[in-house]
């Protein structure tokens, strides 16, 4: 079934033009997270829970895991919970909305996978707001790095204190245009 919904969720996000990972960078989304076998992953930026099924897929095929996913937008947030009921993986996710660097300050337990895909001048205000809950190490990934100007602060932050790795992809829709991925691994 979640096979069928992801599919589903990936046309509907094309036609309605909702933004999404694509398969391209949630196959690299997806292998972190089988490396990391995290106990808590905290997404900021459900959308319609595109990434949101790579990650459940991943947690349910290694049988430990559930995730934390942030949304501003109701509509969204009530059309991913849907699909994650549809999927029959709605008892791993917990969906919340709000503004996600207000809503990870309200988060208490250890966290050691972190997904950053939200407003993008936003990543460094996560970061900050989550850092303390990070377990050492703790994995983060943050999309749309090419888009340096607007999160210089967080991606000087990683870089200059982390391993940190970018990773890029080519864009499907838009030939000769790229962007790409930060992953990182967090250490205190
Ligand atoms: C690029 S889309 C997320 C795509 C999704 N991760 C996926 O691949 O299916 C960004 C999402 O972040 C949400 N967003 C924007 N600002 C936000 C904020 N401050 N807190 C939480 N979510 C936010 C938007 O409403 C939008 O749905």
């Amino acid at each position: 079934m979640l096979e069928q919904v992801l599919e589903a969720v990936e046309e509907q996000c094309r036609e309605e033009r909702i933004p999404m990972l694509g398969p391209d960078k949630a196959k690299l989304l997806a292998s972190c997270v089988e490396t990391a076998k995290p106990s808590l992953i905290v997404e900021c930026g459900t959308a319609i829970g595109y990434s949101g099924l790579w990650m459940l897929r991943v947690l349910k095929f290694l049988g430990t895991g559930r995730i934390i996913t942030v949304e501003i937008e109701d509509a969204n947030a009530q059309r991913a919970r849907a699909n994650f009921e549809k999927a029959g993986v709605a008892d791993l996710v917990d969906s919340r909305i709000g503004d996600a660097a207000e809503v990870l300050k309200t988060i208490d337990e250890p966290v050691d996978f972190l997904f950053l895909d939200n407003n993008k001048d936003g990543y460094f205000s996560c970061f900050q707001a989550i850092e303390s809950r990070l377990t050492n190490p703790a994995t983060i990934v943050a999309d749309n790095v090419g888009r340096a100007e607007q999160m210089a602060d967080y991606l000087e932050h990683v870089r200059s204190h982390y391993d940190s790795e970018t990773h890029w992809f080519e864009s499907r829709r838009r030939p000769g245009r790229r962007d790409g991925m930060e992953v990182s691994i967090y250490r205190r």
